[in-house]
C-alpha cells in the first residue's frame, strides 16, 4: 500500500452520464459516448472521473433514483459498457468513481414493490420507513419533515385492501423512499453492492446523501426555518446523526480489503476510495467524516458556498484546512456540480458576504453578467487547483460553460420544479448536454439533433473544437493549470499566508519539496502591481506582466526559485 496515495491531491472530473456524450443518438448520453470521449480527460490532465449514477432507474431524478443498483440502465447501456469503459480508462491512467445512493431507492425497486403488496408490520416494509400518520384517521403525516425537493416528506400508501394507510418517507422526491438503516437487511444489502462494484474494478465511490441515513429515533418534528445547507450550529433529526459513522467505519473496512486488488494497474498505489456527499456545516463537523478509520474524502461545500470575496475566501480557506489537519485527512474542493448553479455564473452576480446555495435561474429573472462570471470563474478555478488536497471538478467547466438561465420551462426535467410548485427552476440550467463541435447537431454531443434539454446558441464557441489549441481559451488554461499543479507538487504542498496585500486579495504560497509557487488572486476592482521579484507561470487572464488585473489570479515563481 501507498504511504502517499493518489486520492491525497487527485483532481476527479465529474461526468453526468446523460449529459456528457451520446453515442446512440437518442439525446441522452450513455457510457459508449463517455468510453469514446476519454481522451478529452486524459489531455485535461485529470486522475479520475466521477460518474453520477448510470444504474436502472426510471429517470424521476436523473438516475439518483436508483430501481436496481447493480445492473445498468438501457437508456446508458449495459454491463459489458461499464467494464469496457473502466478497462479503456484504466488504460489511460485514470481512475473511476462511481455514485452509490444509499439514502433511498427508487419506487420501483424489487423491495419497494414487495413493501407496498405487504402489510404493516411486515419485514417487507421494515426496510423502508414507515409509519401510522397522526390524528384520529391517520389524515396527518407522522411529522413535520419536508423534502428537499418541496412538499411534505411523507407520502401516504392505499392500502392493498383499497384503505388509505400508513406514510413512507422520502427526503426527496416521493419516487425515492428513505430505507430504514436501523434494519441490518439494509446493512447486508449495501456491503454487497459495494462488493459487486469492487469486484468489477471500480477505484471507488462517492456517497450520495451521505449525512442522512440515520434519522433521529422517533423521529421528531424538525425546525423548519433553518436551511440546513448553511446553517452551521443546528443538527436537524434528519442530517448528521452520529449513527452514519458507524455504517462509514464498516465500509472503510470493506474497501480497504480490495486496496490490494488493482496492482497489476496501479502498482502499490490502489487504494479503493470512499467521498461524502455531505452538506454538513461547519467543517470540524464535516471532517468527523473523514476521520482515519471512515471515508477518505468530503466534498468541501463550504467553500462551494463562499462568494467572490477575499476576506471570505481566506476564511474559508483556513478554516477547512485546519479542520481536516486535525484528523489527518486532505481537504477537498469543488465549485460546481450537477446540483448546483455553474459558478462562472453564480460570480456573474454581485457577491454578498456569507454562504448561500443559489436557487436555479429562469428567463424572467436577473441574469448574470457573462463576461465577469467567466473571468472570475476562471480565476476562481486557478485559485482553487492551487490549493493542497484533491479538487473536483464539473463536466464542461473547463470549457467555461455558463448556466443555462433561459431554458423553456416547459423542458425542465428536474422533479424540484414540480413539487416546489413552480417556484424553484431545480438544477437542468447546469446539466444541458455538453458541446464538442461547433458546427456539427447537437453541438457533437450525439450524432444527430436530439438533446434532452436544448442547447442554447452560446455553446457553439465553447465547443471543445473551438478551444482545442486556442490560445487563452478556457480548455487551455485548464490545461496549463492542471499541468502545473502536477509538475510542482501542489496537491501534496503546505499552504502559508502573503499577508500585505491588500483586503482584496488572496495571497499564499505553495510549498512543495524544493518548489514554492506564489498565488496571488486579486478580487479588488484596480490592478494589483506584482511584486517585482516574481516571474509568472500561468495567469487566469490578461498578463501585462507587471500587474495582476481585477478578478485575476496568478501563478508565479521568484525570479532565482524553480
Ligand atoms: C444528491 C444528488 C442529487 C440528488 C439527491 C437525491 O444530493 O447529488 O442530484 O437529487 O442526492 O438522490
Amino acid at each position: 500500500m501507498s504511504t502517499s496515495p493518489w486520492w491525497r491531491d487527485a483532481v476527479i472530473y465529474q461526468i453526468y452520464p446523460r449529459s456528457f456524450a451520446d453515442a446512440d443518438g437518442d439525446g441522452i448520453g450513455d457510457l459508449p459516448g463517455i468510453t469514446s470521449r476519454l481522451e478529452h480527460l486524459r489531455d485535461l490532465g485529470v486522475d479520475a472521473v466521477w460518474l453520477s449514477p448510470f444504474y436502472v432507474s426510471p429517470q424521476n431524478d436523473g438516475g439518483y433514483d436508483v430501481a436496481d443498483f447493480r445492473d445498468v440502465d438501457p437508456l446508458f447501456g449495459t454491463l459489458a459498457d461499464i467494464d469496457a469503459l473502466l478497462d479503456r480508462a484504466h488504460r489511460l491512467g485514470l481512475r473511476v468513481i462511481v455514485d452509490l445512493v444509499p439514502n433511498h431507492s427508487s419506487s420501483e425497486h424489487a423491495w419497494f414493490r414487495a413493501a407496498l403488496a405487504a402489510a404493516p408490520g411486515s419485514p417487507e416494509r421494515a426496510r423502508y420507513v414507515f409509519r401510522d400518520g397522526r390524528g384520529e384517521q391517520g389524515e396527518r403525516p407522522p411529522n413535520n419533515w419536508v423534502s428537499n425537493f418541496g412538499g411534505p416528506a411523507w407520502t401516504r400508501v392505499t392500502e392493498p385492501d383499497g384503505r388509505p394507510g400508513q406514510y413512507y418517507l422520502h427526503l426527496f422526491d416521493s419516487s425515492q423512499p428513505d430505507f430504514d438503516w436501523t434494519n441490518g437487511e439494509v446493512h447486508e444489502e449495501f456491503e454487497s453492492i459495494l462488493r459487486f462494484w469492487l469486484d468489477r474494478g471500480v477505484d471507488g465511490f462517492r456517497v450520495d446523501v451521505a449525512h442522512g441515513l440515520v434519522k433521529a429515533e422517533g423521529l421528531p418534528d424538525a425546525d423548519l426555518s433553518i436551511d440546513p445547507h448553511v446553517d452551521t450550529t443546528t443538527l436537524l433529526p434528519m442530517w448528521d446523526q452520529p449513527g452514519v459513522h458507524d455504517i462509514y467505519r464498516r465500509w472503510r473496512s470493506i474497501v480497504d480489503e480490495y486496496s490490494e486488488d488493482l496492482v497489476d494497474v496501479w502498482g502499490d498505489d490502489a487504494d479503493r476510495v470512499l467521498c461524502a456527499e455531505a452538506w454538513v456545516q461547519p467543517s470540524a463537523a464535516l471532517s468527523r467524516y473523514v476521520r482515519p478509520d471512515e471515508l477518505h474524502q468530503s466534498f468541501n461545500f463550504g467553500y462551494l458556498m463562499t462568494p467572490w470575496i477575499a476576506a471570505d475566501l481566506r476564511y474559508s480557506i483556513a478554516d477547512s484546512l485546519e479542520a481536516t489537519e486535525t484528523v489527518g485527512a486532505p481537504q477537498t474542493w469543488v465549485l460546481s456540480n450537477h446540483d448546483v448553479v455553474r459558478h462562472a455564473s453564480r460570480f456573474g452576480y454581485p457577491q454578498r458576504p456569507g454562504l448561500a446555495r443559489m436557487p436555479g435561474i429562469g428567463a424572467d429573472d436577473p441574469q448574470p453578467d457573462t463576461e465577469l462570471g467567466l473571468r472570475r470563474a476562471r480565476a476562481a478555478t486557478a485559485l482553487m487547483l492551487a490549493l493542497p488536497g484533491s479538487a473536483y471538478l464539473y463536466q464542461g467547466e473547463e470549457l467555461g460553460l455558463p448556466e443555462v438561465t433561459r431554458l423553456p420551462d416547459d423542458a425542465r426535467q428536474d422533479p424540484s420544479w414540480e413539487r416546489s410548485g413552480h417556484t424553484d427552476r431545480g438544477r437542468d440550467g447546469c446539466r444541458v448536454p455538453l458541446p464538442w463541435s461547433a458546427d456539427a447537431p447537437s453541438f457533437g454531443f450525439g450524432p444527430g439533433d436530439d438533446s434532452w434539454l436544448p442547447q442554447p446558441d452560446e455553446f457553439g464557441p465553447l465547443a471543445v473544437d473551438r478551444q482545442d489549441g486556442t490560445e487563452g481559451s478556457t480548455l487551455e488554461l485548464y490545461r496549463k493549470l492542471l499541468l502545473l499543479r502536477r509538475s510542482r507538487a501542489m496537491g501534496r504542498g503546505g499552504l502559508s499566508w502573503i499577508d500585505g496585500q491588500g483586503d482584496d486579495v488572496v495571497a499564499f504560497q505553495i510549498s512543495s519539496g524544493e518548489l514554492d509557487t506564489v498565488v496571488i488572486a486579486n478580487l479588488g476592482a484596480a490592478d494589483l502591481p506584482l511584486p517585482d521579484h516574481l516571474t509568472v507561470l500561468v495567469s487566469s487572464g490578461t498578463h501585462d506582466g507587471d500587474r495582476v488585473p481585477p478578478d485575476t489570479t496568478v501563478w508565479a515563481r521568484r525570479a532565482h526559485g524553480t
